[in-house]
């Protein structure tokens, strides 16, 4: 149950992405650990759902429609974060999309779309969070990038690309904003066991292997042999988003199975 001495009680906690997969999960360990959650997502039936989980673990929970693509439904979506309770204490970029092909084969439609989801509407969202957490002289941002923001990867150059925006804007946010209050920190998850992981089956097909085949392919870059359970990464954004981090900022947090120990 939600404790209201818990390690995020009463924080005020935004996730985006909070529908399904790494989103839900964290959403669920804030709520288990006292927070308030404002879930923002374009699946309303998912989202309706979140909800009801969070509030059966004792928390208080809302949820706002809100296609990231769109800049306009960004700026709406913050102001009615901001509302709900007056007021926003954790920001948790986790909201992202993935496309996988060949470098040369990517449209001007798959880069923009990327772009939009996983770097504009982020970037946006910190914009917005800033203001309000400098203005106020405390706050957090978690931001969710992955180790293809840190390194490169085969067949994925346009997700990379974005996740590096993503780890470069934690960065310089986090320095702009370190003696305002504000912590601004990145969590660069390897392999994570959600519905993003069906993608594979795209970049399987541009490979023309099949699914299985191109699983192992993947799995024998991972030390531990196994794909990571989205838990896993919430631990690390509920640390990110307490106390205990406050001596923390501009950080990227690989978890990746070991994959990755640079
Ligand atoms: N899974 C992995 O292996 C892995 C590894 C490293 C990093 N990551 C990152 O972790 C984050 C979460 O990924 P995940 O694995 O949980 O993916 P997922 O299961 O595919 O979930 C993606 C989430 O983003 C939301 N979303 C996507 N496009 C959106 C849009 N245009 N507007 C609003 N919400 C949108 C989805 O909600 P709706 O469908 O309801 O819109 C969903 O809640 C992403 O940033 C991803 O890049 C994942």
């Amino acid at each position: 149950m939600g404790t209201r001495d818990g390690r995020v009680a009463g924080k005020r906690t935004v996730v985006t992405g909070g529908s399904r997969g790494i989103g839900r999960s964290i959403a669920l360990a804030y709520a288990k650990e006292g927070a308030d959650i404002f879930l923002v997502a374009t699946n309303e039936e998912k989202l309706k759902s979140v909800k009801g989980e969070v509030e059966a673990l004792g928390a208080s929970a809302d949820y706002t429609v809100c296609d990231l693509a769109d800049d306009t439904q960004v700026s709406a979506m913050f102001d009615k974060a901001l509302t709900w309770r007056d007021g926003i204490d954790v920001w948790v970029n986790n909201a992202g999309i993935y496309n996988g092909k060949p470098f040369t084969q990517y449209s001007y439609e798959d880069i923009d779309q990327v772009m939009k989801v996983n770097v504009y509407s982020v970037f946006r969202a910190m914009q917005l969070a800033l203001d309000h957490m400098g203005a106020r002289g405390s706050g957090k941002i978690v931001n969710i990038a992955s180790t293809a923001g840190k390194w490169e990867s085969p067949n994925q150059a346009i997700y990379n690309t974005s996740k590096h925006a993503v780890v470069g804007m934690t960065r310089c946010a986090a320095l702009e904003y370190a003696a305002k209050g504000v912590n601004v920190n990145a969590i660069c998850p390897g392999l994570v066991d959600t519905d993003m992981l069906s993608t594979l089956q795209t970049s399987a097909a541009a490979l023309g292997v099949e699914l299985e085949e191109m699983q192992k392919m993947v799995l024998s870059r991972v030390p531990m042999g196994r794909f990571l359970a989205p838990e896993e990464i919430a631990h690390i954004a509920v640390y990110l988003g307490s106390s205990e981090s406050d001596g923390m900022t501009g950080q990227t947090i690989t978890i990746s199975g070991g994959m990755r120990m640079g």
